[in-house]
């Protein structure tokens, strides 16, 4: 039994979901809700350290396997020490990336087989529920040009745009293989669009039945 209410926001670099993840925060504090707002690679002071080991200056040359088990890593941390704690006090926890982004990055992105990433979800998160999946869809060079015109790059932000497409493309087979969960929002519309489409369908989330 989950008392709470897991949301998490997935896409490319520059889709935006870290603006529109912290915009739905907002609101949702302003109608009365408690909300944790998170962040994957991180979370916790040990998944922010194995974060900054993953995404930092160790990350030149880091084979993919090693990138997969980090990701898991830091995430079984943030499940333990803040995810499921908030989602037993029954808060609203929203995550900026999850489970979906180690499916893209290591999977479709770096050709990671799918049964490898089942038995670390299986191992990490047997039983956790998730509610409600945005997935920020946006062309992947109008994404990167996005993300360099805000001077945030990070290593996987420098890599190939074969690769960002392969991301892309592995997120959309997320949302069609999980059409309950995810919903796909056009991230080139206006941003005030995109928060009114993520609240509507978190008020009717919020409307059904915790079960
Ligand atoms: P971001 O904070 O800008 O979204 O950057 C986090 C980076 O980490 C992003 O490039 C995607 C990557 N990532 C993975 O490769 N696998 C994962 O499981 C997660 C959560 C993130």
């Amino acid at each position: 039994m989950q008392a709470g209410r897991l949301i998490t926001f997935e896409g490319g670099e520059g889709s935006g979901k870290s603006t529109q993840a912290r915009l739905l925060a907002e609101i949702l504090r302003a109608q009365g809700h408690r909300v944790t707002l998170t962040r994957e690679p991180g979370g916790t002071p040990l998944a922010e350290a194995i974060r900054e080991l993953v995404l930092g200056n160790w990350a030149e040359g880091m084979d993919g396997v090693t990138e997969l088990l980090l990701m898991f890593a830091a995430r079984a941390a943030h499940l333990h020490g803040l995810i499921q704690p908030a989602l037993a006090q029954g808060q609203i926890v929203i995550c900026d990336r999850f489970i979906d982004s180690s499916h893209a990055y290591q999977g479709g992105g770096q050709g990671i087989d799918g049964t490898h990433l089942a038995a670390l979800e299986a191992l990490v998160m047997p039983t956790l529920r998730i509610d409600l999946t945005f997935i920020l869809d946006l062309p992947v060079a109008q994404g990167l040009a996005r993300a360099r015109a805000r001077g945030q790059t990070n290593r996987f932000e420098d890599v190939h745009t074969s690769f960002m497409q392969r991301v892309r493309e592995a997120f959309l087979q997320r949302a069609a293989q999980f059409p309950d969960r995810c919903a796909v929002i056009d991230a080139s519309a206006p941003r005030a669009a995109v928060t009114r489409a993520i609240e509507d369908r978190v008020a009717a989330l919020l409307q059904q039945k915790a079960h």
